[in-house]
């Protein structure tokens, strides 16, 4: 019996060393070795058309880089505009998609939704984690389309499923999931770091020399890594992560790195009864429908990405029965939170040293852009002082540590998406003025450098 070669690798970044470490030289990461087995068995196991693991040896030779013809990729474009979107316009050929997201969040429902709705495109759905009527299940909650060409295997080899594609010739194949193949190349067991790695590489060979794209659907940690390799994540074309709260209906696709187009995009969409819904206005699903004022109570113009949004946010000021006053946020980084209660204490004087401060985004989303600051410190001071704003005003401004108010990217955009959404006024910073052509909007436009004097202008 010939003797098995195993070898350590990183579960982090996939490093590899002939013997177990504590820490590894590549990602500094403590006790993240384990014991994989390696050997590749030798002949007899069919490959993707039996190519070897080398690539098409095609001599390559330099081109002037004025010599070089451009052709606009061919990309399909799916009914699914929230996709087309986050994908920079529609599936490129022989692209691999990496899409990323919490258990039971929707990725499975989202790629069967895209294999269901392509009109005359042979799609092929792998899946290693659930049963064919399981997915026939699924698929009829979604819609019941028998006009679609989607071809269900439950499989797990990833011979087998070349053997299969081979047969079929699918457009598309959606491997759903990555962490449950195994290759007959490798002997360590589905979802280890080389299986993975060694995986995706027979699937990018096969995506490349096909032209066929393949949508991978990862398993994310716990602290919300795909799991695998770092290097899962750096050979594929494009990565997506699925997001959002669970208990929420809204969920987010956002791009994270994309070789074809922006990374700086992202889809929502909306979890119903029958499948995920595109939200193609994002402002008027987030906003409550409100009458009248209330306090602590603001709405923000945020940017996702290259989309506008409005966001309505609500803070709640209370005494604090205990010694150590509560914190907290949802949808919102808790440490920024407590910067601006800080510049509220310092530079405005509001005493909330004693008070417990709860924070909350509607709709269960997660907002980073810094333009949501002045709406937020301006809903605390409303719930502390108990007065409402008024439900036309709407804010757009970072705010500094000494209590400046600062600018923000794509003003034009915040402040006629405001517009168009029927708001009155919107606050913006005195240094985003510049350049901006006032007279241009019906919106009214107050512009301020102090947190100070958004107050006095409030309160
Ligand atoms: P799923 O796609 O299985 O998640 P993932 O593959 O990311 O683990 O989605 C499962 C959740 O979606 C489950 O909680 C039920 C819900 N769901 C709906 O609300 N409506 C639907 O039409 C479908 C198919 C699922
Ligand atoms: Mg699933």
């Amino acid at each position: 019996m010939a003797k098995v070669k195993s070898s350590y690798f990183c579960q982090s970044c996939g490093y590899e060393s002939p013997k177990w470490l504590g820490k590894c030289p590549s990602c500094q990461q403590w006790n993240t070795f384990v014991e994989e087995v390696v050997e590749k068995k030798s002949a007899g196991i069919p490959d993707w058309r039996n190519t070897t693991h080398s690539t098409v040896s095609r001599a390559n030779q330099p081109h002037k880089i004025q010599e070089i013809a451009y052709t606009e990729e061919h990309r399909l474009i799916t009914p699914d505009k929230e996709l087309n979107r986050v994908l920079g316009g529609g599936i490129v050929g022989g692209s691999l998609v990496l899409i990323g997201g919490e258990p039971g969040i929707g990725k499975s429902t989202l790629m069967l939704q895209l294999a269901l709705t392509l009109p005359n495109i042979k799609v092929l759905y792998v899946s290693g984690e659930e049963s064919e009527q399981q997915i026939k299940l699924r698929a009829e909650r979604i819609l019941n389309n028998p006009f679609s060409d989607c071809y269900i295997l439950t499989e797990t080899s990833t011979q087998n499923i070349f053997k299969q594609i081979e047969i079929l010739e699918p457009n598309i194949v959606v491997i759903d999931s990555i962490q449950t193949l195994h290759s007959a190349h490798m002997e360590s067991t589905p979802g280890s770091v080389s299986q993975v790695r060694e995986c995706t590489a027979e699937l990018l060979r096969f995506a490349k020399e096909s032209n066929t794209p393949v949508f991978l659907i990862g398993h994310i940690t716990k602290d919300g890594m795909i799991a695998g390799p770092k290097i899962l994540e750096h050979m594929v074309d494009t990565v997506l992560q699925f997001e959002g709260d669970r208990h929420h209906v809204y969920r987010i696709l956002r791009a994270i790195k994309n070789r074809f187009g922006s990374a700086a995009e992202l889809g929502i969409y909306e979890m119903q009864g029958s499948g995920l819904r595109e939200v193609s206005n994002p402002s008027e699903i987030l906003l409550s429908l409100r009458e009248e004022a209330l306090s602590g109570v603001t709405v923000s113009a945020t940017m996702e990405g290259m989309r506008p949004m409005l966001i309505e946010t609500q803070a709640l000021v209370s005494n604090s029965p205990y010694g150590t006053p509560q914190r907290s946020s949802t949808g919102f980084d808790t440490k920024r939170m407590n910067m601006l209660l800080a510049v509220l204490e310092k530079r405005c004087g509001f005493k909330l040293g004693a008070k417990d401060v709860f924070l909350n985004i509607a709709g269960g989303i997660k907002i980073e852009d810094p333009s949501i600051d002045l709406g937020l410190i301006a809903a605390i001071i409303s719930s502390h002082e108990d007065i409402p704003i008024s439900h036309k005003i709407c804010f757009a401004a970072e705010v500094g540590l000494s209590g400046e108010i600062r600018a923000v990217t794509r003003i034009e955009q915040r402040i006629a998406e405001a517009e168009k959404l029927g708001f009155e006024q919107i606050f913006i910073s005195k240094y985003n003025k510049k350049g901006l052509d006032l007279s241009k909007y019906k919106i009214g436009i107050q512009t301020v450098a102090k947190v100070e004097e958004v107050f006095e202008l409030l309160f």
